[in-house]
């Protein structure tokens, strides 16, 4: 069995082996806004709901090697501390790969992609309305991690807000999964779809029996 020290391993080689072994990853599509106004939109799938109490998710922001160093989605969101975390569905997967171009910060990937923002409610950056769920967020904080190779940045934020498109909304606070067309990252090139779904239900601790 190949086996991996980490420190022997260049960011390269990290980056094939976490991100094929992790698998699928659910995709942040954020929007923030810079501090002269320009919108922008880019995906992160170092992702994931951090916790229900207080209602909290997280993605993880590289610093770039080449020249831009913080990106954009860093740079902005550190100078306002406001973002939308939109979820990204099948139909619009060709739409969030164009918007990880790697712009310059005075474009919007809105218009490069052909996209249409939409006004939040509680903070300034816009919704993506082909987007089927949209978080409302501020940033909660930052943590940095550093070790001598690279150093990325994790964006705790608090969910303020959040927008459930009718389509998949089940009512009583409940998105139905067998409606949900979400994508999840998988390594290399390769996305995955989320429609074979099974279901196991769960056993209570004591005599075994399960619970719906
Ligand atoms: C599906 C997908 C997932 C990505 N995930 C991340 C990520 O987790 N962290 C990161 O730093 N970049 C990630 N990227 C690359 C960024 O989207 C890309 O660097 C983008 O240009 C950043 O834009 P910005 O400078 O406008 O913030 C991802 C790209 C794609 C296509």
């Amino acid at each position: 069995m190949p086996s991996f020290k980490t420190s022997d391993l260049t960011k390269k080689q990290s980056y094939n082996l976490i991100t094929g072994a992790i698998v699928p990853r659910p995709i942040a599509w954020v929007s923030t806004i810079s501090e002269s106004g320009l919108l922008n939109l880019a995906p992160f799938s170092f992702f994931n709901g951090i916790a229900v109490m207080p209602p909290t998710l997280g993605f993880t922001v590289a610093y770039a090697d080449d020249d831009r160093g913080y990106k954009d989605t860093y740079r902005n969101l550190m100078a306002n501390r406001e973002c939308v975390v939109n979820m990204v569905t099948d139909t619009v997967a060709h739409a969030m790969n164009i918007t990880a171009k790697g712009f310059a910060p005075d474009v919007d990937e809105f218009e490069e992609a052909a996209l249409i923002p939409i006004e939040s409610e509680l903070v300034q950056p816009p919704r993506v309305k082909e987007s089927l769920i949209q978080f409302e967020c501020t940033l909660n904080q930052v943590v940095t991690l550093k070790n001598e190779v690279g150093h990325s940045d994790l964006m705790l934020c608090n969910i303020l807000m959040i927008h459930v498109d009718e389509a998949i909304y089940l009512g009583d606070y409940k998105i139905d999964q067998t409606a949900y067309p979400v994508i999840g990252r998988m390594g290399g090139s390769h996305y995955t779809q989320t429609n074979d779904l099974f279901d196991m239900t769960r056993y209570h601790k004591i005599d075994n029996t399960t619970e719906l």
